[in-house]
């Protein structure tokens, strides 16, 4: 048995020597390892050896099977590198590769970015509301009653259900009262929608900052210092502020914001409404809450709604706005910052 198991493993070793690919390899494997292989074939011939010669010949077919097993797999492991190397070969690594084009932010979700941080700062938290809104959050809520020139169907987009598309983000804050008690300190960034022809100074969905402020004893001192604060961190601290006396139905006094810096090309620019907020407005609040969260006696809050719209045109230059939603990547691709 001994000559026998020495010319198997000659015999394994030569067709393992003759076999060039995945398929061969693998019937030399059946051939010599398989359960009905030739060497699992001679192992059953142990059964007639002696008790005497059992070990040494069991000791030669293990040695056998560990042999021609390590070598299969040497040869399997040589002929897959080659193919792979074959593979490669049709590769120049030489070759300039295709350069990965790097992505850019919106102007706008920049601009919304850095106002965000800027904000943070003082301590305000993003609120979110939906864009599509009741009239009672959008209007009633905030002092705007049924005959104002705000809600004529010309001016806002109604659903057929009556719900609208959101006019402002002013509709958030009323939305963050009726969910939590003062103390109050947010920002909202979102889209607004009005009815407007379009054009190159207007949009019908356009993007607006919304913040609120409620806690006791706010002032309008707070209010001012808080837009001075964001603007001279905006613009540098030479950029002029000035606050105009105006009307908005839900704050009580109001002004519109303007800004002059030679960063926006040195004219005084409107950019913002604010205001004390109206106790009309927490009076809704309240009624909607069902609680006295909002008591005009003991708590008081500022508000204002920035367009962001007017502010990215100009610090990207553009004076068509529609340039912000067409998605021109000549324009886009040129604002990595701003
Ligand atoms: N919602 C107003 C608008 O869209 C802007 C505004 C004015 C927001 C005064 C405010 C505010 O929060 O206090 O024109």
């Amino acid at each position: 048995m001994e000559t026998q198991i020495e010319s198997l493993r000659i015999e394994a070793l030569s067709a393992l020597a003759g076999a060039s690919d995945a398929a061969s390899l693998k019937e030399v494997r059946v051939n010599f390892l398989g359960k009905t292989g030739s060497i699992s074939l001679l192992s059953e011939g142990m059964r007639h050896l002696s008790k005497e010669d059992r070990p040494l010949i069991g000791k030669l077919l293990n040695e056998l099977r560990t042999a021609v097993t390590a070598a299969l797999n040497e040869k399997e492991g040589a002929l897959a590198a080659a193919s792979d190397a074959a593979a490669f070969a049709f590769i120049d690594a030489t070759l300039p590769g295709t350069k990965p084009e790097a992505g850019s932010l919106h102007p706008l979700t920049l601009l919304v970015d850095r106002a965000v941080q800027i904000f943070r700062r003082l301590g305000f938290a993003i609120a979110d509301g939906p864009d599509i809104e009741t009239e009672w959050h959008c209007f009633d809520a905030l002092n705007t009653p049924a005959d104002h020139p705000a809600r004529n169907e010309q001016d806002t987009f109604y659903l057929p259900d009556g719900h609208l598309l959101r006019t402002h983000t002013s509709s958030i804050q009323i939305r963050t009262m009726v969910q939590q008690p003062p103390p109050i300190r947010i920002i909202a960034p979102g889209a607004a929608y009005r009815r407007d022809e379009v054009d190159a100074t207007h949009l019908a969905q356009f993007t607006q900052m919304e913040g609120l402020y409620v806690a006791p004893k706010v002032s309008l001192a707070d209010l001012k210092g808080t837009i001075e604060f964001f603007f001279h961190e905006l613009f540098g601290p030479g950029t002029e502020i000035r606050f105009r006396p105006h009307f908005f139905p839900f704050t009580e006094p109001s002004y519109e914001i303007d800004i002059r810096t030679e960063a926006l090309g040195g004219k005084w620019m409107e950019l913002a409404g604010c205001g004390m907020v109206d106790p009309a407005v927490f009076a809704e609040v309240n009624k909607a809450r069902g609680d006295d969260a909002y008591d005009p006696e003991k708590i008081s809050g500022f508000a204002f709604g920035f367009g962001l719209d007017r502010l990215a045109m100009n610090l990207t230059g553009i004076s068509d706005i529609r340039m912000l939603t067409q998605n021109d990547l000549r324009f886009l691709s040129r604002f990595n910052s701003l």
